[in-house]
This record gives C-alpha cells, structure tokens and sequence, in this order.
C-alpha cells in the first residue's frame, strides 16, 4: 500500500482500528496524530481482545513501527500503564515505538479542569470522556501547554509544572473544584518520565527519513469527523482535528505526500456523548446493545445508535477527501427485515430537504431525516470471507453507502476478527 490516511467518517467508533489492524500488514509504519487517551481502539486476535487508547494499532504486528506524533495530547501515566499492559501480555513495545517530543502532555489540573467545566454545564454538557482532553489542547493554544521535550528534562520540567500548578489551581478553586498537589503530580510523572524517555525523539525528522527510504505510513484517525474541532456538530465535539488535514498537521507530514484516504463507517450510526444525531432510534440501540454491541471502549457508555447517515458520509467523503470507503459491522443488520438509509434533512420536518448537514448544532438537532428503505438480508454474514459469497441484498446494501457517500467501496468487514474482513 501507499501513504494512507485512515479516518472514522461518523462520530468515532467506526471500528477503525481493527481495520488499522488489518491493513498493518502490508505497511511499515502507523502514526497516531491527534486525539489521546479519549480514544479507544479495540482489536481483536484470535481470543485474545485488545483495547488501545494511545498506542498505535500497529503495536499488534511484529516488525512494524508505531509513532505517536506531536499533534497527540498525552497522559504519561496513562501511556505507562498502556505499554506496561500489553508487554504483560508479550506483546513487545520497545524500540518499535516512537514518541515525538513536541506532543502535548495531559494533566491532572487538565482532568479536574474538564471535570468541572462540565459539572458547570450541566444538562448543556459535552459528554466529555473526562480525560482532560479539552482543557490540554486548551493549553496547546493559549501556549501554557507543557510538552514531551519538558517532561524528560527534570530540572525544566520541576519548573514549569510549579508554575502551572500554581496558575491552575487558582481557577479550580474558583470552579468548585479540589486543588491539585504539585508534589505528588511532580513525583508521578517524573517516575512516567523515567520509562517514557527512551521512546522520545524527533518524530517528524524519522518519518520523513523513513519516507524517503520508501518505506510505507499509515496514518490512524482517532474519533471521527463529526467530531473535528472545526468540522463537526461544535460544541458537541473533540478538541483536535479528527478529519485527514490533522493526520498532515499532527504529524509533520505535507499532504502532496498523502497518497489515498480511507474512510470507515459503520453500517448503522452511532455516537457517544451529547450532541445532534439525526438518525437516532432507540429501537436500534436496544437490538445492538441486546446483541452485546455498542458500549465504549474507553469509559463503558452505551453508544447512541441510528440508521447510516449518507447525508453526514457524503460531507465527511468531502473534507477528508475519502477515495476508499470501509464499512465496518455490516453483521449488525443481519436479523433485519428491513433498513433505512438517511440520504437528506428537513428541518423540523418541513421545507426543502438538505443534502448537507447545517453547520450550527441546533439546526441540526431540528433535522429529521429523509429515508430511502432496503430490504434486509436476512442472514448471518460474520462466516463470509468473500465478497462475492455475501448476500446479493447485503452487496447491494454496501455499495448503495458506498455510492451515497462517495467514495469506492474497498472493504466490508462482518466481525471485530482480522479474518472476518472482505477486501474488494
Ligand atoms: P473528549 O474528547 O473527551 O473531550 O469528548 C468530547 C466528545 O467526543 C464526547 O462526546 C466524547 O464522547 C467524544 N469522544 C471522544 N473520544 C471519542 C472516541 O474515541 N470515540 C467516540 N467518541 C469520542
Ligand atoms: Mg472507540
């Protein structure tokens, strides 16, 4: 494969890492880029299940590279606990991992900060993960944010972090909130500093290194576009650029080195958190949360669920520039007789039907959907391994999402297993 940048094309949980997963094997190096431990990719190996919240997807396959990049927001003692978790299970994370020095760092005044923000919010909270992810990018903006390169350096780090502490928890404190103990943030990130600083480098010098040298890179999204800082249902998002221009900014690479990008998308629509999601139906989420589908990998919330939203993947094929559509639990639908597909708006129901979604978040919460309907399957698909074995009803299904949303039809997957993925 080429330069690929892989992204969720809904609300995130589009099943992106296990197809990060998949298409490792025929890459050399995966790039994380935004996000942090908000994030949570699970992949599944045989019996042995994985989540992944910081650590590329790639650390799974032996001999390939993982880098987490400086458009990433780190917890270091999230990170520890993240590698320590998988070389328990013998998975190797040693030299195979990169951390770029000028990553953001997460921390506990960033968790409290968000914590309480939303406390303060209300029934008009964001739904946040409460990582503290918000509040860290935060920081990266208003140029306050502590990095990588200051972690590893005692006497610099010791400095700065007194300085914040201090600055910080004056707003806590006028939040509400408890004020946080510099002593004991200082003593346990100093101890994540010890087992992190061998990872740490310039990152964007490797990648352009290893670019040069041919080698190929796979760029994993995190979350997904309808919840990019600038192109999503604000302020019911993230706060990085989930969409393929963050995989460029957040890792050093310029797009003319971009070769494709693959969107993912679930056969269905689900989000966690608050926010507008047109397509939503509780009849849904009860048959995919009955059938044990659709809880968060990250904090365990069951997943709103609806009908697939082409009006949302057609204009998430357009910012991210999707050549490649992967759909993803396309299982998910096997017992149904019947299955909608949102292909426009109308605002409260009424007037002109909308073909993109509105930008302002209650506009979009007014937007009842126009469906066009499909006959079901109605048959299991998680045993098919070829395209041309699946159901011609559930064929024509996937490329009907694939034609509404733009894009060229490239995987459909029938199950969180590597075997259970259909490459066209
Ligand atoms: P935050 O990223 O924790 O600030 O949360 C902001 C919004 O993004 C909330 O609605 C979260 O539920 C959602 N979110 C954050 N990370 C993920 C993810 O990896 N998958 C799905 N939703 C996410
Ligand atoms: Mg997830």
């Amino acid at each position: 494969m080429s330069n690929t940048i892989l992204v969720g094309s809904q609300w995130g949980d589009e099943g992106k890492g296990k197809i990060i997963d998949v298409l490792t094997g025929d890459m050399d190096i995966v790039v994380r880029s935004q996000g942090g431990n908000n994030a949570g990719h699970t992949i599944v190996d045989g019996d042995k299940k994985y989540v992944l919240h910081l650590i590329p997807s790639g650390i799974l396959r032996k001999g390939k590279i993982c880098v987490i990049g400086n458009g990433v927001v780190i917890d270091p003692v999230a990170l520890v606990v993240e590698i320590k978790g998988l070389q328990e299970r013998g998975i190797k994370v040693g030299k195979n991992l990169l951390i770029s020095d000028s990553a953001h760092l997460v921390m506990p005044y960033h968790r409290s900060l968000d914590e309480r923000r939303e406390a303060l919010k209300g029934k008009n909270k964001i739904g946040t993960t409460k990582r503290g992810i918000g509040p860290a990018y935060g920081d990266k903006a208003a140029r306050t944010g502590l990095r990588m390169a200051d972690l590893i350096r005692p006497d610099v780090f010791k400095a700065k972090l007194a300085q914040r502490i201090k600055e910080n928890n004056a707003v806590i404190k006028g939040l509400g909130g408890k004020p946080i103990n510099g002593a004991k943030v200082l003593a346990e990130y100093t101890a994540a500093a010890e087992v992190l600083k061998p990872f740490v480098t310039n990152t964007v010098t490797y990648l352009h290194k290893a670019m040069d040298a041919k080698k190929e890179v796979l760029f994993e999204g995190a979350q997904g576009t309808f919840l990019d800082i600038d192109h999503g249902t604000y302020p019911f998002v993230t706060s990085s650029n989930t969409t393929s221009g963050g995989a460029c900014t957040g890792s050093g690479i310029a797009p003319n080195r971009i070769d494709t990008v693959i969107g993912v998308v679930k056969a269905y629509t689900t989000r966690v958190g608050e926010g507008p999601l047109p397509t939503e139906e509780d009849a849904i989420g009860d048959m995919l949360h009955g059938m044990g589908r659709e809880f968060g990998a990250t904090t365990g919330r069951a997943r709103r669920c609806g009908w697939f939203d082409a009006v949302a993947t057609r204009y998430a094929s357009m910012v991210n520039g999707v050549d490649q559509l992967a759909i993803t639990n396309l299982d998910g639908l096997d017992g149904l007789p019947e299955i909608l597909i949102c292909t426009g708006y109308r605002i409260d129901g009424k007037g002109p039907v909308l073909d993109t979604p509105p930008t302002d978040a209650g506009e979009l919460a007014r937007c009842r959907p126009v469906y066009m309907s499909m006959p079901g399957w109605m048959t299991p698909t998680d045993t098919i391994r070829k395209y041309k074995d699946l159901p011609p009803k559930a064929r024509h299904y996937a490329e009907t999402l694939a034609k509404l949303s733009g894009a060229k039809l490239f995987i459909v997957s029938v199950g969180p297993g590597r075997a259970q993925t259909i490459q066209l």
